[in-house]
């Protein structure tokens, strides 16, 4: 009911947020949520935009619609190639960001997928785990170097990552640790829990790493916010493989546009109340802080976020080498 009630509510306008020094990088913006959250900053006028994609033609493309609909001038919009499913693509966008001397005040990472089945990646993982959880986070620590960086350079606000997630993190109720491991994920009972798995993974690990970053030997992680965003049901390409007439229905009958869910991104990463330091790891929800799941606010949920943390840490070394930018955390 409170779900109903909530996606049915009007959600309110957006702030005219001062954001000519900013630069903000949103992932998988040539579509859906991630597009119109660009837009939105785009609208704003900031020092920077940079929408990444998969390849260079959807790359121009979203650049010139992004012109077109928002005004920006070209100077201030670029698009870059991010292909998550490869922890190469990461490493590679992460190495030459840090090269080009770009500032990062605003990490929006919004790509994300929903295939209703395993998929297995070049990398070897499942396609959903890897591009919603393993590289989302890779590029999170492959970028600490540059979110500290800027943060040594502003006076405030604080840099910010956000990640994006959703309400569906309530669907895995008193999960085991079994389940929520990378490995079930190439298991055939994840099938029905493999996106909202993936998305309580999120959550709990924002919530862990907010608390690292407040205990960091590194003064600077002491600035860095970091939230989960709940954008709600919206109008969007990320049911383009299961659309049946089920979810067509209750889109039509109960979902937010893109532009509306997109809000959630822009409250999370511009706002004032979202950047105080006691709310990092926060999970964003209607333009304000939400209430994560049960599970998440019960003592197994918190018993569970460094279980959850070893292992993608555990995984990522294993796969992709030390992690050096996150050697101040423990
Ligand atoms: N829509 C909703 O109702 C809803 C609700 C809650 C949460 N969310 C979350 O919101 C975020 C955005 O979803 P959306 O609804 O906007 O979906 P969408 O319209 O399908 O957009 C997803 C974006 O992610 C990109 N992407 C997919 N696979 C990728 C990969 N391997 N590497 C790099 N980029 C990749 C897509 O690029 P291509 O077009 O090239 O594939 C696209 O730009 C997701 O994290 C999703 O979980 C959505």
């Amino acid at each position: 009911m409170e779900f109903l009630r909530t996606q049915l509510s009007p959600l309110p306008t957006l702030k005219p947020y001062e954001v000519s020094t900013k630069t903000i990088v949103v992932t998988g913006a040539n579509v859906g949520l991630g597009f119109e959250a660009a837009a939105h900053f785009a609208r704003l006028g900031p020092k920077k935009l940079i929408v990444t994609t998969r390849d260079a033609a959807k790359g121009q493309d979203t650049v010139n619609r992004l012109v077109e609909a928002t005004g920006i001038a070209r100077d201030n919009i670029e698009y870059r190639e991010l292909e998550l499913s490869s922890f190469e693509s990461v490493t590679k966008f992460a190495r030459e960001y840090e090269k080009s001397g770009l500032s990062l005040d605003v990490l929006v990472e919004s790509a994300g997928v929903a295939p209703d089945n395993y998929r297995p990646t070049g990398d070897g993982f499942d396609l959903t785990v890897q591009v919603n959880v393993l590289s989302t986070f890779l590029l999170f620590f492959h970028l600490l170097p540059v979110l500290r960086k800027t943060a040594s350079q502003s006076p405030s606000p604080s840099p910010r990552a956000i990640i994006i997630s959703s309400e569906v993190h309530y669907w895995v109720a008193n999960p085991t640790a079994s389940q929520l491991s990378i490995s079930a994920f190439t298991k055939d009972p994840m099938e029905t829990n493999r996106y909202a798995t993936s998305k309580l993974l999120e959550v709990l690990l924002v919530r862990h790493i907010a608390g690292l970053l407040a205990t960091s030997k590194n003064p600077l992680d002491k600035r860095i916010i970091t939230h989960t965003v709940n954008p709600g049901l919206c109008h969007s390409e990320l049911m383009r493989e299961n659309d049946g007439w089920a979810v067509y229905l209750l889109k039509k009958a109960i979902a937010r546009t893109g532009e509306q869910g997109a809000r959630n991104y822009v409250w999370a990463a511009l706002d004032e109340e979202a950047g105080r330091g006691e709310r990092n790891g926060g999970y964003v929800s209607n333009m304000a802080f939400g209430r994560e799941s049960e599970f998440v606010r019960s003592p197994a949920g918190k018993a569970m976020e460094p279980v959850v943390w070893n292992e993608i840490v555990r995984v990522l070394e294993e796969k992709t080498g030390p992690l050096d930018a996150i050697k101040d955390w423990n």
